[in-house]
């Protein structure tokens, strides 16, 4: 379905550590977890997992250490049949997520930016060659790094899809013409100053967003109330599928992913808010990060 699609992803490799805990310590409490584990994640390495689980040829522009964690990331990024040839080897530590799940899946991230915070943004930039077709950008790298492969992959005619996580304050000024925007709840809050938590928000912040990034489509992640679309005329909501959710770690990489590759292959923005929608349901339903990105069998079986 989404095969002749050639995609690229410019962003962060972590190693996450997941701790399970009934109830989320306050400061200077002690409370016992129930679990932990070690699982592949970083908001880049996720998507571009995501993009081809769901049969996009992928590669991956990004960095990690020399250490144990880094080439265990690579390997499985290589088994996933991810192209690592851009993800560079040099650095301090490989990056690190500190994730603390509570009773009800929801998580609280620490990350560890590593070598995550060393790529280069003119390397990453040079990266991005005119065969490509899709980008896709988060930001937990350098903000340098994300403006200048945006511009590049816009000054050569590549669809563009800026993912806004984690929430920061980013010149949304120096990416102009990208083509969809796609913050979650409090990054949008971030950027706007604006909490999207009714139609009226939603659509003023919508409208922020596309003034501040000339992108042509804001589309805001919403959790458990799906996500909404703007393009300048027109709001729409599109309810979340039903789920039961597990862990929501990663649910907005693979909405991303999935949105994304839809938008390519049919140019439909409303049909690939749909599929973003249907993977997001399926990535709460699952422990992990990299675990939650489904395959289209196992979306269109949904
Ligand atoms: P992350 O936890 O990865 O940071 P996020 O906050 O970026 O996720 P969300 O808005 O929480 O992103 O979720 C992304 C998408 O996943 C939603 O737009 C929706 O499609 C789906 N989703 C999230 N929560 C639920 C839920 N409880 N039930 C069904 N679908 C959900
Ligand atoms: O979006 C989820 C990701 O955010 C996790 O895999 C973790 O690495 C953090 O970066």
């Amino acid at each position: 379905m989404y095969s002749n699609i050639r995609a690229a992803v410019v962003g962060s490799i972590n190693m996450d550590l997941i701790l399970n805990m009934e109830k989320v310590p306050q400061a200077g409490e002690n409370l016992l977890g129930t679990h932990y584990g070690y699982a592949n994640g970083g908001k880049g390495a996720n998507q571009a997992i995501g993009l081809s689980r769901l049969g996009a040829k992928t590669k991956l522009i990004g960095k990690v250490a020399n250490d144990a964690n880094g080439q265990k990331l690579l390997k499985n990024l290589t088994n996933n049949n991810v192209d690592i040839s851009d993800v560079s080897i040099s650095g301090s530590q490989t990056g690190l997520a500190a994730i603390i799940l509570d009773g009800e899946g929801r998580n609280r991230i620490v990350v560890y930016e590593g070598a995550n915070a060393e790529i280069d943004p003119s390397e990453a930039a040079d990266c991005i060659k005119d065969d490509l077709d899709l980008l896709l950008v988060q930001f937990e790298t350098r903000e340098e790094v994300v403006i200048s492969a945006v511009n590049r992959a816009v000054e050569k005619g590549i669809t563009t899809v800026v993912d806004c996580g984690p929430a920061k304050k980013i010149a949304l000024e120096e990416m102009q013409g990208i083509t969809i925007i796609t913050p979650n709840e409090s990054e949008t809050k971030a950027l706007t100053g604006i909490f999207p938590d009714n139609e009226e928000t939603i659509l003023e912040a919508s409208k922020i967003l596309l003034r501040r990034s000339k992108a042509r489509y804001a589309v805001l992640k919403l959790g458990e109330r799906g996500c909404s679309v703007w393009d300048g005329e027109s709001l729409k909501m599109l309810p979340a599928y039903p789920s039961k959710v597990v862990d929501t770690t990663a649910a907005g990489d693979c909405f991303t992913a999935a949105m994304a590759l839809e938008f390519m292959r049919s140019g439909d923005m409303i049909a690939a808010c749909e599929m973003g929608n249907r993977a997001g349901s399926i990535a709460v339903s699952r422990m992990g990060a990299e675990a939650s990105m489904p395959t289209v069998n196992e979306i269109t079986k949904q």
